[in-house]
């Protein structure tokens, strides 16, 4: 009967559409796959090394960007290592925000593994490191955080924030970190 004939029809018909765009998706997924750029093959390096960082394939790899000192030369570990005082605080460029950071400098002497950021919580102003006080100190309105960042006097309620430090191949890495990650 004719109905029985159009419900065949349908059937094939809506098969043969499903199975046109399944091939149409798959040809899509390989193309993107073949066509992936260079940054997305980076990301996902990164990716790879921030889980598995003794993987092979990330034994050159340097996560970050280089620090600098505050005159724009690359930071070597060896020679910021040499007469480092443990418990020091030294001041390093590398990423855009916060411009500066203060690494930590622990027994050893090591470089600890987060550096803190210079931009106070109150309202952004730029904190500096003042030694005799073991403070940050912030010159707007007077907000003042201890050796590790974390607020003794207001207006400033929040911690300065954390970079990550990664120490490879001589050279000190900076990384932005996630506010969810904080040791204090
Ligand atoms: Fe630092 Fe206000 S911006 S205390």
């Amino acid at each position: 009967p004719t109905t029985t004939a159009t419900f065949c029809l349908n059937q094939f018909n809506g098969r043969r559409y499903f199975l046109r765009y399944l091939a149409g998706g798959a040809i899509a997924a390989l193309s993107v796959g073949y066509l992936r750029p260079a940054q997305s093959l980076e990301a996902s390096l990164e990716e790879l090394c921030s889980a598995f960082p003794l993987n092979s394939r990330c034994k050159d790899y340097l996560p970050g960007v280089q620090a600098t000192d505050v005159k724009g030369q690359p930071v070597a570990v060896d020679q910021l290592l040499t007469g480092a005082q443990p418990g020091s605080r030294i001041a390093v460029k590398g990423l855009a925000d916060p411009a500066i950071g203060y690494l930590v400098v622990t027994d050893g002497p090591k470089i600890a593994e987060y550096a803190i950021g210079t931009t106070c919580t109150h309202l952004g102003c730029t904190v500096a490191w003042k030694p005799e006080q073991k403070r940050f100190v912030c010159p707007c309105h007077g907000s003042q955080y201890d050796d590790q960042g974390r607020v003794v006097q207001g207006p400033a309620r929040r911690p300065l924030g954390l970079l990550t430090v990664v120490v490879k191949q001589n050279q000190v890495r900076l990384v932005s970190r996630t506010p969810a990650i904080d040791p204090r």
